[in-house]
Order: structure tokens, then C-alpha cells, then sequence
């Protein structure tokens, strides 16, 4: 076996752990040098590989060549596949999980021959060959290789069928004029077996290998293995899980559907993003993109590698090389699209349920929050304002008042969202019924392969299904917000069932029994079938077949609304959207969909927010208090907490659920509540500046440790708190019963966000003190964070006086900024409708980098300092003495002044 410096050598590993990298090379150096007569001709012969051949491959490493559900394994099984059989040495697999596949690919195993590369004006081109073909249907022997240099941290790979075109994501992407100069990374190929390295150049870390598994690339199915660089691997949604995944033997399916959050399975949304760590604790990181929008499976396996097993399309990659865990989501977020800058009252609370019956009920809630002033900036309906759960249309009786409902808010400076389905009811509603009706005549239905609507059951009970893959469609949906708006001036759309889901699976007449129907292999799907709880994967799309778009459904849907309520209102649009696919969030927010009334939803609440700030989607949040199941007093207050400080905040309840908005519980619940609402509105220029760098340069907002501390391995697995921007760190309380709560507070200098006080941290964790009316918050030092005195809506906050709040650092010094414009306006950092606020203490200064109308309607009323070590004897502010208390212990000064665009001294 040779050893890992000189495998090293032969196939530059050299930055693997010395035990990974042992294991690896092994794996790697048989499936290089493998000989070619045990692995047949091209004749389509093959031999069993050797017994010896087989052994030699570790557990770890085995790539399963069995992966289809439901079978039992043997090793008749197996062996007709030519693969490995040895049962593995582990105890079986914990339910759900795979385990160590009894069947893998033995050393040799046929695959793609690279035969031959030519340089091009943006990377190189090659052809991939093969003889043997494989056991699925339909194997592609020959393929184009095109590697795109794109830019110094971004390459991209594309393997495609030179023969016949095949389906591709339609969603723009960025298209490279000229080759990267300097690329961060080098590409080796490896001819035979055909294989792709890719290394970071300044540290030689491997960060892709795919030759330690054969490439499969058929009709229907297509697999690609690569090693990981290290154990720490984040993104892959819509999962419940872990914010850090599992990497042993999870499978991670992917295919929209409709199921409230459960581990292991296949939820509302479809990611292939990661992001992993280099190995080595190095701090560094890179970024993997599947353009894929097919059914998959991505195995992960404690190799640490990867298998992305898709049915369709192409393999279309890209690697982004950081070097930092912020800068690989930026590079992403440069291909899928930066998130769009939220309407400023989509940070504000925003109150839900199924099941209040009449929009009297939903006013009386509205006007009991304005009662005890809690903060409230929007109110939303669920279908059960629609009359016979119609689309476009309210409950003549039981919401015969919504109009007037919408109107009060408006005057209050409050919003309304309303619930729409895609589904659209077939049956004709005594009437007639404009949206079924003029949506057939303008052609607008999913069909089946014969031409006639494909029929679906939902809420209304028979539907027909929009196809947003076509502009007619995206014409036919505004016609119909903008005729519903003239009765009830709705601010926004709450779009849900969007996988899209149906109660049926396929339709109310089945599927035809096609290829598509039943492909040769099938992810793990809940239900077993593409069908199960949607539409037939044969029906007609505009752009393609739903086997190619359904998990588009969400993101088709959400751009139909954005574009549509942006030219209907004139404003940023606001949309929140379940099912959800890369660059979803140019178009909408999300929330995590119907998680249940438990202390362990909310924790997996964190994992599921930071997920999606990593995916491009930052304007999400989980149903707060829970949506399924009775919530209880103790759990809803600290969710209510924890939910301040989602980027989207909306308490949502379930139909025949007791209520479980704030004065529904006891004076004391009901007040802490309120107290986080307050803080949260109070946060609010901070948010909103997040919010900005979020949408012009892909930056996170509500954001793991690991981004932050990249270096400190001990953030890796955090998922129990987390930071919004770079210096607000969030402890909130997961656990039923306790009044402190742990939490790790990386190296430096913390400050406790009320009082001042500080903690100097060597990377430890503290117990805190967490009584029920507490959050904890924790301002790194260094930092300066606007503030404003928060009110019951946004719209009166928002035009109040800054309280500037500073943590010096052990210099003294500390920075921060603050964007702001008219929170609606379309484009106004791309139209220069902005003013840019860049504060700095050591002087304490204030610059306006960006002036604009929008600057002279800021002023700062008060600033704390936290970190004064000495208690100053004057404090001037412009020229003048100021007001100021001073606090032992607390390291605070209050300093009262005036306008913003002012220099500002102390
Ligand atoms: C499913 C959604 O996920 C949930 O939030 C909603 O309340 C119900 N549909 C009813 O519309």
C-alpha cells in the first residue's frame, strides 16, 4: 500500500487526514489500477471481480451499487451487476438510514474513458467514452466534458450528451466571456478511468475527486461520486436535520412534496448546494452546485464522500472556492441570483392562523393586539376566508367584512396577506367561475400526454393546475390578483401547496404507465413514487415534461406572483412561498412549512433558518408557537423569543387549535411576548441594513458561528444559537422547565446586549441566566448597532430617533453602518434612492457615504458605549457638552444629541 506522501505524489491527495487519506488512496489506487481484462471487453462480457479485490475496499469508502428500495439484496443480486458482495461488519443500519451497502462497485468497475481534451477560449473541452454498458436503460457512451474556468473562484462543469440535447434548468445564469486569470484552483483529469480533481492552488487541498466511484450517465440515470474534503458539510434543503449534516450513510432525497417536516425524507423544497469546510480546521471553505432539478438522491457516506444519483437532465457543476464560508455563498448566490430587498413591514410580526372563521374573528384579534399594544405589522387569512375554498374569491358571510377589515389596517399602517393554492377548481361553482374559465381558454392548465386537463384533487376538490412555466400563465395569474385586489387591496401573497401537492397521486384518472412514470430507478421518495401526493411526471409543461419541472413548481409560481404584484402595487412585492428552488429568493421568502407544537421543532427551527440564508433565501422563519398540536404557555413564549429574531417572524396555528397569538395566554406570557416583539422592532435598522448586504453582495442574515469564526472548530456543529450579521449573537432557550441556558461564546470580548456588562471569552461555554421574559443577546466587540425606539408597527418605528448602541473593542474602537430608504420603492439602491450610513468610534463619527432625501430624515436621540473603562469626566457632542450617565460595572454612557448628518464627537 503506498504510503500518503507518496500517493501524494502520484494523485495529489496530500491534504486528507492521514488516516482518510490511507483509506482513500486505497480505494483510489485500485479503481486507477485495476485491470482492464477483469472489468470485460467491449463486448459487453464481464467478470465477477476478485474476492481479494473487493476485500481491499474499506467499509467507508464502498459506493453502493444496489441502491434501489425495497429489494433484498443477495448475492445473486449483486453479482449479475458485477459488483462486490460482503456483508457489512457493522450492526444494521438505524431505521431510515442505509448503512454500509453489502453491494459495491468493486475496484475497475466500467466507466467513462476521457479520450480526448482540447483547450478552449474558457477551459478545455473533452470526449468521454465508454464500451460496457451498464444496467440501466439507455446508457449515453459517449459525452462532452466542458470545463469553464469562470472566474478565479468559480469553475463549472458541464457534462452533456453530444448527440441529442437534453433538459436543462431553465433559470438564468451567468455567462463567462473570458477565462479566469488566476484561478484559486487547479483541474487535473484522470483519462482512464475517466475522473475530475479539483484543488484549492495556495493549500493544495482537494476539494473534488470523482474517481473514487464510476460515473453513470443514462437516460434516466446519472451518478456522480466525489470524495470530501472534510466531515463538515451544511446546505443540502429542504431536511429536517442537524444545521451540520450527518455524514454517516444519510441519504438526502430530493423532489418537492408535501409532508410536514421529517427527518429522512424529501421535503418542500430542493437545494443541491453545499458547503463544506477544507480539511484541517483551516477556516477555509468551498461551495458545490448541482444544476439539477431532477428526483435525486445525495448519499452521504463517512468516506467523507458524496454520490449525487439524479433521473434527469445533465450534470451541470459548479465548485466555488471561498476561500471563506461568507464568500462561497456569495460566489453561489452570483450564479442563482442576491435575494430581493424585502418590503420593510415583511421584518415586522405578522400574525396567522387556519380556522378564524370570519373576518370579524380576524379583526377582533387584530384590534385585541393594537389594545395591549403589542407590535403587529401584518395580518394574514388562511383558506379559510375563500368561499368554497375558491381561489380569488372571499366567504360572502363569514368574511363579508374583509374589505372593511383590509381598510382598517391599511389606516393603521398595518398589511394584509392572504393564503392562495395553486389548485383551481374544475368544477364548475354555481356562477361559473372566471379563473377555471378563462384559464382554459387561454390554455393555461398542465395536461396530461393526450392533451386533456390533468385533474388533481385539492382543498376545493377537483383542480386543474397552472402551468407557470408559460408567460400566458403569468398574464392569467395577474388578471386574476389584480381583480381580486379591486375587491379586497390585499399587500401580499402567501403561496402554499406549491410542490404542488394534490390529494390524489398523479391525477383523479392515474398516470399513463411510461418511462417517466417508472423510471429505472427511483429516489427515495416518500410513497416510492414520482406521483406519490403531486401530479403524473408525464404531464405536459410548456418548458418540459413535470419529471423536469416539478420541483420548479414553487419558484415558477413565486416569480408569477413577485412580478405580478410588483406591477400591480407599484412596490417590492412581498411573497412567501413553500416550495422553493435555487434562486427563489430573487422572488420570495419562506417559512419551514408545518412543523408541530414541540419543544424539538423549534430547535430544528435554527438549523432550518440558517440552512436557507445559505441557500439565498434570507426572509425566513418556522411557524412560531408551533402549527400542528396544542402549543403550550411555557413553549410559546420562548419561541416567540426565538422567533424575534427569525428573519421573517409570523405566529401560524392550525385549524381546531386553541388560539395561540400573544394575549391568548396569561398577563405574564403575554407581556414577555410583547417584550421580544418590542426588541425585535427595535432592531430594526439592523435588520434591514442585513437585509441590504444580503441583497448586493449574498450575505447571510441570520448567520452560523462557523461564518464568523471559521478558524474555531467548536462552531462547526452550532445550531442551538446564532449571530444576525456579523456581531448580534442569539442564546435562545430550546428546553422546557429551565431558566438558563448554555452557550459558546467564541474567543474575544462579548458585551450582554442590556446591560453592557462583559465577558472576555477563551472560546468557552457559559451558563446564562435565562428567566422566562429573558432572551439572551450578545453584542461582539468592535461593534456599532442601529436602533430605533420601537412602536406597535414598523411604520411608526421607523420614523423614530436612532439609539446607536457601541461595543469597543479592547482598543476602543468599534464600526457598523446603517442603509435606509423608503422600505417600498422598487430598486432604490440600484437607482441611487438611498442614503448610506457609516459609523466609527474611536472618535465616535458618523459618515453618510450614500446622501440622499432619506439622510435628513435620520437623527440620533441617545448612544450607549459599552467598554469605557474610565469614567469620563465630559462628553461633547458636536463641540457642545452632553447629557451622559455613566454606570460601574456597566461600561455605559447615555449622550443625548441631534441629527445624523451632523459630525457626531465624543
Ligand atoms: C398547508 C400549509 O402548510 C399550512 O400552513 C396551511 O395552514 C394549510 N395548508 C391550510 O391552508
Amino acid at each position: 500500500r503506498p504510503s500518503c506522501s507518496a500517493t501524494t505524489a502520484l494523485i495529489s491527495l496530500g491534504s486528507l487526514l492521514l488516516l482518510v487519506c490511507g483509506l482513500w488512496l486505497l480505494v483510489t489506487i485500485f479503481w486507477l489500477q485495476a485491470p482492464s481484462n477483469r472489468t470485460g471487453g467491449g463486448d459487453g462480457s464481464r467478470a465477477l471481480p476478485e474476492p481479494q479485490a473487493c476485500g481491499v475496499v474499506p467499509e467507508a469508502w464502498r459506493f453502493d451499487c444496489y441502491p434501489e428500495r425495497g429489494v433484498v439484496v443477495t448475492r445473486e443480486l449483486c453479482e449479475a451487476r458485477n459488483c462486490c458482495f460482503i456483508p457489512a461488519s457493522s450492526s444494521p443500519p438505524a431505521p431510515g438510514r442505509n448503512g454500509v451497502p453489502w453491494c459495491f462497485y468493486p475496484p475497475g468497475f466500467p466507466s467513462y474513458s476521457l479520450v480526448s481534451v482540447n483547450a478552449t477560449d474558457l477551459g478545455q473541452t473533452g470526449t468521454l467514452v465508454k464500451t460496457v454498458k451498464t444496467y440501466y436503460p439507455k446508457d449515453i457512451l459517449t459525452l462532452q466534458l466542458e470545463l469553464l474556468y469562470e472566474t478565479d473562484n468559480r469553475l463549472r462543469v458541464r457534462i452533456t450528451d453530444p448527440s441529442e440535447s437534453r433538459f436543462e434548468v431553465p433559470i438564468a445564469v451567468p455567462k463567462a466571456t473570458e477565462k479566469a486569470s488566476s484561478p484559486a484552483y487547479s483541474v487535473e483529469l484522470s483519462n482512464e478511468p475517466f475522473g475530475i480533481i479539483v484543488k484549492r492552488t495556495s493549500t493544495g487541498a482537494v476539494l473534488l475527486n470523482t474517481t473514487v466511484a464510476p460515473l453513470f450517465y443514462c437516460d434516466q440515470f446519472l451518478q456522480l461520486s466525489s470524495s470530501l474534503s472534510s466531515q463538515y458539510i451544511y446546505g443540502l434543503g429542504e431536511h429536517r436535520s442537524s444545521f451540520l449534516h450527518d455524514i454517516h450513510w444519510n441519504t438526502l432525497t430530493m423532489w418537492a412534496r408535501d409532508v410536514a417536516p421529517t427527518e429522512l425524507t424529501n421535503l418542500y423544497g430542493v437545494h443541491p448546494f453545499y458547503l463544506a469546510m477544507d480539511e484541517g480546521g483551516t477556516g477555509t471553505a468551498h461551495g458545490f452546485f448541482l444544476l439539477n432539478s431532477n428526483a435525486m438522491d445525495v448519499v452521504l457516506q463517512p468516506g467523507p464522500a458524496i454520490t449525487w444519483r439524479t433521473i434527469g437532465g445533465i450534470l451541470d457543476f459548479y465548485v466555488f472556492l471561498g476561500p471563506d464560508p461568507a464568500s462561497v455563498i456569495g460566489q453561489y448566490l452570483e450564479v442563482v441570483g442576491y435575494p430581493a430587498m424585502p418590503v420593510y413591514w415583511a421584518l415586522g410580526y405578522h400574525l396567522c392562523r387556519w380556522g378564524y372563521g370570519s373576518s370579524n374573528a380576524t379583526w377582533d384579534v387584530v384590534k385585541n393586539m393594537r389594545n395591549y399594544r403589542i407590535p403587529q405589522d401584518v395580518q394574514w387569512n388562511d383558506i379559510d376566508y375563500m368561499d368554497r375554498s375558491l381561489d380569488f374569491t372571499f366567504d360572502p358571510t363569514a368574511f363579508s367584512t374583509l374589505p372593511d377589515m383590509v381598510k382598517d389596517l391599511h389606516s393603521h399602517g398595518q398589511r394584509y396577506v392572504m393564503i392562495l393554492d395553486p389548485g383551481i377548481s374544475s368544477v364548475q361553482p354555481e356562477g361559473g367561475y372566471w379563473p377555471y374559465d378563462e384559464g382554459l381558454r387561454r390554455g393555461v392548465f398542465i395536461n396530461h400526454t393526450d392533451g386533456s386537463t390533468l385533474i388533481g384533487k385539492v382543498w376545493p376538490g377537483l383542480t386543474s393546475f397552472p402551468d407557470f412555466s408559460d408567460d400566458v400563465t403569468h398574464e392569467w395569474w395577474y388578471d386574476n390578483l389584480k381583480r381580486f385586489h379591486d375587491k379586497v387591496p390585499f399587500d401580499g401573497l402567501w403561496i402554499d401547496m406549491n410542490e404542488p401537492s394534490s390529494f390524489v397521486d398523479g391525477s383523479t384518472v392515474g398516470c399513463p404507465d411510461t418511462e417517466l412514470e417508472n423510471p429505472p430507478y427511483t429516489p427515495g421518495i416518500l410513497g416510492g413514487l414520482l406521483r406519490a401526493k403531486t401530479l403524473c411526471a408525464s404531464a405536459v409543461q410548456k418548458t418540459s415534461s413535470h419529471y423536469n419541472m416539478h420541483s420548479l413548481y414553487g419558484l415558477l409560481e413565486a416569480k408569477a406572483s413577485a412580478r405580478a404584484l410588483k406591477r400591480m402595487l407599484g412596490k417590492r412585492a412581498f411573497v412567501i412561498s413553500r416550495s422553493t428552488f435555487p434562486s427563489q429568493g430573487q422572488y420570495s421568502g419562506h417559512w419551514l412549512g408545518d412543523n408541530r407544537s414541540h419543544w424539538k421543532d423549534m430547535y430544528t427551527s435554527i438549523a432550518g433558518m440558517l440552512t436557507f440564508n445559505l441557500l439565498g433565501v434570507p426572509l425566513v422563519g418556522a411557524d412560531v408557537c408551533g402549527f400542528s398540536e396544542q402549543t403550550e404557555e411555557e413553549l410559546c413564549v420562548r419561541w416567540t423569543q426565538l422567533g424575534a429574531f427569525y428573519p421573517f417572524t409570523r405566529n401560524h396555528n392550525s385549524i381546531d387549535q386553541k388560539p395561540q397569538d400573544p394575549p391568548a395566554f396569561s398577563p405574564a406570557a403575554c407581556s414577555a411576548m410583547k417584550q421580544s416583539l418590542l426588541l425585535r422592532s427595535s432592531l430594526f435598522p439592523l435588520l434591514y441594513t442585513l437585509f441590504h448586504r444580503a441583497h448586493t453582495h449574498g450575505h447571510t442574515v441570520a448567520r452560523p458561528l462557523l461564518f464568523e469564526f471559521p478558524k474555531d472548530v467548536r462552531t462547526y456543529g452550532i445550531d442551538r444559537q446564532f449571530l444576525w450579521g456579523k456581531s448580534l449573537m442569539v442564546t435562545p432557550v430550546l428546553d422546557p422547565g429551565v431558566d438558563y441556558v448554555v452557550g459558546y461564546f467564541p474567543q474575544g470580548l462579548w458585551y450582554d446586549y442590556y446591560t453592557g456588562d462583559s465577558i472576555r471569552s477563551k472560546g468557552e461555554e457559559l451558563r446564562l441566566k435565562a428567566p422566562l421574559e429573558h432572551i439572551n443577546l450578545h453584542l461582539r466587540e468592535g461593534a456599532v448597532i442601529p436602533t430605533q425606539r420601537p412602536n406597535t408597527t414598523l411604520f411608526v418605528s421607523s420614523g423614530q430617533p436612532l439609539h446607536l448602541v457601541s461595543s469597543l473593542s479592547e482598543d476602543g474602537s468599534a464600526g457598523g453602518e446603517l442603509f435606509w430608504d423608503d422600505g417600498e420603492s422598487i430598486d432604490t439602491f440600484e437607482t441611487d434612492q438611498y442614503a448610506h450610513v457609516v459609523f466609527t468610534v474611536n472618535t465616535m463619527t458618523s459618515e453618510v457615504l450614500h446622501d440622499h432625501v432619506e439622510a435628513s430624515y435620520i437623527t440620533v436621540e441617545t448612544a450607549s458605549f459599552y467598554g469605557v473603562k474610565v469614567e469620563p469626566t465630559r462628553v461633547m457632542v458636536n463641540s457642545h457638552d452632553a447629557a451622559f450617565t455613566y454606570r460601574a460595572n456597566q461600561v455605559r454612557l447615555g449622550v443625548r444629541s441631534q441629527r445624523l448628518s451632523q459630525p457626531y464627537s465624543q
